[in-house]
């Protein structure tokens, strides 16, 4: 039987010395790779949206890292870890909200000094892939979790791509819907199209009808209608950054979502992974937040529809204050209605085995 479309492909691999990302931006019309050689040339890539979903950029910033020691050694023998530092600084500015980019390029930088005089490229290149492995547990554990939420034969909503391509695979919130397919059934997702760069429409839409599984994309302003519907069992989405009091920046248009999902009184689930979670930023006021070129609002597919000398507010992400949030999912356990007590219990209780 052919794997299911999770298994089959990766948004970020390692292939001899280099990165090979798929290319997000022209999916599902295209399937088109980009490999990287450089450092510089994986940052490049992740602010240019090649590859997008904060636990897929920390995945691909990993495996930048080890390209950064390895070209710093070949240029500088005598002084690789500053040359490499430099080229992690550029890796750590190439998007700003997605707490998963730094927790990666730290855990990287911790084995980079650990060692002597010679680049622990090896070593470096075996984190990276570990991290990577982790992710894809973490994420099937929380798809476990997930699913445990949710009654048989769910219809369910979600927002942007929380999937195989955002992640080092399975997906986080769209882990759920994979896990909760396999188990209860999933009777209908609801993707938001997510504007500007349609996530939903292209990405979502995409992974649920190589898998055959149901999907209907509403334009972002159709979610409010339906959810008065009231057939919709949970909202399920991803996160990027989650603050110590559990507040989450995620896909703008997801406060919205989270507003209207209290009003309708549907749960209102976010899903992912512990290195989302930056528990030195207290409450969301301070997640830094992306803003991005006003001609993605003003422009469709390189396309202008907005006449010459309007503007566009561009922020890429919004913050869902915690009180929102019904239970947040992780692959340590379930927060119900999550606050700083609870998300500090998560963080100092045992890893399940
Ligand atoms: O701008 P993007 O496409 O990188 O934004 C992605 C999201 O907002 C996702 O919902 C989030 O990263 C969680 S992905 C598992």
């Amino acid at each position: 039987m052919d794997a299911v479309l999770y298994d089959k492909v990766r948004a970020v691999e390692w292939r001899e010395g280099g990165v090979r990302l798929l290319d997000q931006r022209v999916l599902p019309s295209t399937l088109r790779y980009e490999e990287c050689a450089t450092a510089r040339e994986v940052a490049a890539a992740i602010t240019a949206m090649v590859v997008r979903g904060a636990p897929a950029i920390g995945v691909t910033a990993a495996y930048g890292a080890v390209l950064a020691v390895t070209e710093a050694y070949r240029r500088v023998p005598t002084d690789w870890r500053a040359a490499a530092r430099a080229d992690l600084t550029v890796l750590r500015e190439s998007r700003p909200t997605a707490v998963n980019l730094g927790w990666a390029l730290d855990r990287m930088e911790r084995v980079m000094e650990a060692v002597g005089a010679e680049p622990p490229v090896a070593t470096l290149l075996t984190a990276a892939r570990r991290l990577h492995d982790e992710d894809i547990a973490a994420n099937r554990r929380m798809g476990a979790l997930g699913a445990a939420l949710l009654p048989p034969k769910a219809r369910v909503l979600t927002h942007c791509n929380t999937g195989a391509l955002a992640t080092g695979g399975y997906g986080t919130a769209l882990g759920v819907v994979r896990a909760a397919a396999a188990v209860g059934g999933i009777s209908m997702v609801y993707a938001d199209e997510t504007r500007p760069w349609l996530q939903g429409a292209r990405l979502t839409a995409w992974e649920l009808v190589e898998e055959g599984l149901p999907v209907t994309v509403l334009a972002d302003g159709a979610a409010a209608a339906r959810l008065r519907s009231g057939d919709i069992a949970a909202v399920l989405v991803g996160a990027d950054r989650i603050a110590a009091n559990g507040d989450t920046a995620n896909k703008i248009g997801t406060y919205g979502l989270a507003v209207s999902a209290r009003h309708h009184g549907v749960p209102f689930y976010v899903v992912a992974p512990i290195s989302t979670i930056d528990a030195a930023t207290p409450d969301g006021r301070g997640i830094p937040i992306e803003e991005r070129a006003e001609s993605e609002v003003l422009c469709c597919q390189g396309v202008a529809h907005s006449p010459a000398g309007a503007r566009a507010w561009n922020p890429v992400f919004d913050v869902t204050p915690a009180v929102l949030i019904t239970a947040l999912i992780t692959e340590r356990g379930v927060v119900q209605h999550p606050d700083t007590e609870g998300i500090a219990r998560l963080l100092t209780s045992p890893i399940p085995a």
